[in-house]
């Protein structure tokens, strides 16, 4: 099975890429499942509103995945449970949706977790390698050997320690939130794929991490308590890895890197 993984949609910019360049990706790497992480895709970059889930589905997205900024956009409460999107089941206990589920994918059960981490992230959560235990057990002892793990933190360390913690239990471990795409893909010895992280989509070269130059520039060059402003012109692309995964045993046998500037 062949699965795509698409680094964090920033903003309105973000969308647009998306909805032109995912289904040439997907149909020219021949892809049977696609999971998108959305937690910038808002217009001001901050969560994301059902609209924006809808267009990000409409793309192309299977399931959508979230990160620190889930709870940016209010209304992510009101479709959390209808729609197959995911936030770090270790970030509010007790706040509405899911952080692990369950598809089938022409047969095939398969599993997506997200997750975020503990160092250098805000708001901070549970205790990642607790949830990550829980939710592989539940997903596996159900039968599931094909499951995707979207690692939402910033400490590069901290990602790698739960690729190998989970190693020959999951397929994959896919790190995001740090917006740039890093080269260290591989498959561990016991068969999951891990990259530290996958990207952003949208404008990436022009801005800062998806934000324009102006307001990044007064916080940390002037110290001042300037807003951040979503960068709207410049080249977008697509940040992404594709996964080809043993079905049977859920075992990853390649992970393979997707940079590429969307033309319309
Ligand atoms: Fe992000
Ligand atoms: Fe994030």
């Amino acid at each position: 099975m062949r699965i795509l993984f698409v680094g964090d949609v920033f903003g309105e910019a973000g969308r647009d890429a998306l909805f032109h360049g995912l289904y040439k990706i997907k149909k020219r790497e021949k892809i049977d499942f696609c999971v998108v992480n959305g937690e910038n895709s808002a217009k001001n970059g901050r969560g994301m509103s059902g609209r924006d889930a809808r267009d990000i589905f409409e793309s192309g997205a299977d399931v959508i995945t979230m990160g620190n900024h889930v709870w940016g956009c209010p209304e992510f409460e009101e479709y959390a449970d209808r729609l197959s999107v995911l936030r770090p089941g270790n970030l509010g206990k007790n706040r509405p949706g899911r952080g692990f589920m369950r598809v089938d994918v022409a047969g095939t059960p398969l599993g997506v977790i997200n997750i975020e981490g503990r160092a250098f992230i805000d708001p901070p959560g549970d205790s990642p390698f607790e949830f990550a235990e829980a939710a592989v057990e539940a997903l596996r002892g159900a039968g599931v050997r094909v499951i995707l793990v979207d690692i939402h933190a910033e400490a590069t360390s901290e990602k790698k320690i739960l690729a190998m913690f989970l190693d020959g239990r999951v397929s994959a471990v896919v790190g995001t939130h740090t917006h740039v795409q890093t080269a260290d893909e591989c498959v561990l010895d016991g068969g999951t794929a891990f990259i530290t992280d996958v990207g952003m989509t949208g404008i990436s070269r022009e801005s800062v991490l998806g934000m324009g130059f102006k307001g990044v520039y007064e916080r940390y060059a002037l110290g001042r308590q300037a807003r951040f402003e979503p960068l709207k012109a410049g080249t977008p692309e697509i940040d992404a890895v594709v996964i080809d995964v043993d079905e049977v045993t859920g075992k990853a046998l390649t992970i393979k890197r997707i940079k590429e500037t969307v033309t319309e």
